[in-house]
């Protein structure tokens, strides 16, 4: 069993897709084990994703992930980490496989609708940044 930290972003939540994205991973057979909406400052969104600090899209990146609220949830399963990066698509929509929550949603490489923590030492880091133990079922 391996944990993950999925986002539904603000553009997601604007679109009013969050129960579409969540489904998607429940069809998948993949379980929510915490869950709740919330909304970054501009610090927290740098703090979530420090990995990309010295990134040229980490100033516009970390304001879009602050523009509005987002959905975040703990996602458990049997490689949970690759089946959601799968479910997900490729970061540019424009290479996302068919049928993918990117291809499907997303407008452009930047505004991609939801996260998925890319790895063990990710999801070690993403998880606890938004769930205390008591919040993961
Ligand atoms: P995420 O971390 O959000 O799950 O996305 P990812 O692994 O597929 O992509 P990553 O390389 O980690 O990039 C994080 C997020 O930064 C935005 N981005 N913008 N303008 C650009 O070239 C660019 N590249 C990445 C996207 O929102 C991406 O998901
Ligand atoms: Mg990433």
């Amino acid at each position: 069993m391996e944990q993950t930290l999925s986002i539904v972003k603000p553009d997601g939540v604007k679109k009013n897709i969050m129960g579409e994205v969540i489904a998607r991973f429940e069809r998948n057979g993949l379980r929510i084990a915490a869950l709740k909406m919330l909304k970054l400052s501009k610090e927290d969104a740098k703090n979530f994703y420090i990995v990309h600090k010295d990134k040229p899209f980490y100033n516009s990146l970390t304001d879009f992930m602050s523009e509005g609220p987002i959905v975040v949830m703990a996602i458990e399963g049997e490689n949970a980490i690759s089946r959601v990066r799968d479910i997900m698509g490729a970061t540019n929509p424009k290479n996302a496989a068919p049928g993918t929550i990117r291809a499907d949603f997303a407008s452009d490489i930047e505004h991609n609708i939801v996260h998925g923590s890319d790895s063990q030492a990710s999801a070690s880091y993403e998880i606890p940044f938004f769930f205390s133990s008591l919040e993961i079922l």
